[in-house]
């Protein structure tokens, strides 16, 4: 495990086919549950996650998570890629949407999402999914983006929920 998580090594210069991607985090999921077993400390689980994540969706050029702090701000977090934003108010961005809704955000094309916050300019696609603790407070968001236009589907969306509803959403989790 020194080496990081036993997956083929992806081109992270062209978009995988759906199916390709979906086959490549379901081949993973198995130890990326094993990396994070037992573990309790929120940041430490959202670095692990941002870290094995990373490899795990090739098409990302940014990877991790947005704290919530305060009422209606988020903070940045453990991430992977190049630099992100540092506070994302909930007014604002698909971050921000995904935490004032507490639903996915899932958008194909970021320029036509009002508000978007371009922290990196060569981001097309994004998704963010809502972090929620045992008692489904939304503690934090998972933002992934990519340079590629539509580069997430549906099925890694919701395979993305799943994993972290898993994690985060337990008894004992410490925030
Ligand atoms: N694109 C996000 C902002 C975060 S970063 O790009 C890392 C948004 O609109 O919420």
């Amino acid at each position: 495990m020194a080496e990081g998580l036993d997956v083929a090594s992806a081109d992270r210069t062209v978009l995988a086919a759906e199916h390709d991607r979906e086959a490549r985090f379901d081949a993973a999921l198995l130890q990326v549950r094993a990396v994070v077993a037992g573990e309790t400390d929120a940041v430490a689980l959202q670095a692990t996650l941002a870290c094995v994540l990373w490899d795990v969706l090739a098409q990302a050029s940014w990877c991790g998570f947005y704290r919530r702090v305060g009422e209606a701000e988020l903070a940045v977090g453990p991430y992977q890629g190049t630099l992100g934003c540092l506070r994302i108010p909930f007014a604002r961005g698909v971050c921000g949407a995904a935490a004032r809704t507490g639903a996915t955000q899932r958008v194909p094309d970021v320029h036509a999402f009002p508000g978007h916050i371009a922290c990196d300019a060569r981001s097309r696609s994004e998704v963010v999914v809502p972090v929620r603790d045992a008692a489904g407070v939304v503690r934090a968001v998972l933002d992934v983006d990519s340079a590629f236009a539509d580069a997430f589907s549906e099925g890694e969306a919701r395979r993305l929920e799943s994993l972290v509803a898993e994690v985060f959403a337990r008894d004992g989790v410490v925030w």
